[in-house]
């Protein structure tokens, strides 16, 4: 596949892994530990190796991207999981092609859209990305991802990585996003929702009511974690995910095989 750029790590199911704004495939590297499972981790245009779009990015065009690399790896349905801005793609994702979707891990994220404050305030972000570059968003971002030092910085270098257009086509992206609810009420699989007790941009409160949106959903909240909760305290999340998926993804499958 040349224009979206993947990892491949791992055997077993397929978890389909998309990151979320402004970082990369790297967000998720801590889960590749996570064993019986084959790990892709997708690079949105204009984040990670992947170059940026050419024409219009929505959560629908990046939910096509996702599509095209499990047909390029070959898989037709897997665990889709998101963080943030990638829970929103997984949402897009799960209205076009719901037959793709075995299980959810939605983490760090939100089915609501943007207000029209939140929309003012991302196009007022994009015209500062296109004049002074990305870094105001990165500022903006590290103190909120994490709450220790170390990954802070670490976060920080898989930020500075993104390229602006991506930035500001995400930015876009995201203040275009639909309500997802009906989504979510809709939907048939079953769903793991990860929260950092600490973040504050998709803070517990919005964790609490997907899981009631959901007719099949699991909640894991995760101590002295922030936004990106499954980076910093993946001691914490791996098990978590890991016995979510082998009680309702494995253990069928297994039992389906036979
Ligand atoms: C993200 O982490 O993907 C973004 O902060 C989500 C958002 O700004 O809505």
């Amino acid at each position: 596949m040349k224009t979206i750029h993947y990892h491949d790590d791992g055997k077993g199911f397929p978890i389909v892994w998309i990151h979320g704004f402004p970082l990369s495939s790297k967000v998720f590297e801590p889960q590749i530990a996570i064993d019986q499972f084959r790990h892709i981790r997708v690079d949105l245009r204009g984040f990670g190796k992947t170059p940026p779009a050419e024409g219009e990015t929505s959560m629908a065009s990046y939910a096509r991207d996702v599509l095209d690399v499990m047909d390029d790896a070959k898989i037709d349905r897997a665990v889709i999981a998101g963080i943030s801005m990638g829970g929103y793609v997984v949402m897009q994702l799960l209205r076009d092609a719901p037959e793709r979707v075995a299980a959810l891990l939605l983490l760090d994220t939100r089915e609501t859209p943007d207000t029209e404050e939140g929309r003012a305030a991302r196009f007022k972000q994009a015209d500062d990305v296109a004049k002074n570059g990305i870094g105001s968003v990165v500022d903006a971002m590290t103190p909120k991802m994490a709450i220790g030092g170390e990954a802070q910085a670490a976060i920080r270098k898989i930020m500075e990585e993104s390229s602006p257009q991506g930035v500001i086509a995400g930015l876009k992206a995201m203040a275009a996003r639909p309500d997802s609810a009906e989504t979510l009420r809709n939907a048939h699989v079953p769903a793991l929702v990860v929260v950092g007790d600490r973040d504050e941009i998709t803070p517990p409160r919005d964790a609490e009511r997907m899981v009631s949106l959901l007719q099949h959903a699991e909640e894991a909240p995760i101590a002295k974690a922030a936004h990106a909760a499954n980076f910093e305290r993946p001691e914490q999340l791996n098990p978590l995910i890991h016995a979510f998926l082998f009680r309702h993804v494995l253990r069928h499958e297994h039992a389906a095989s036979l």
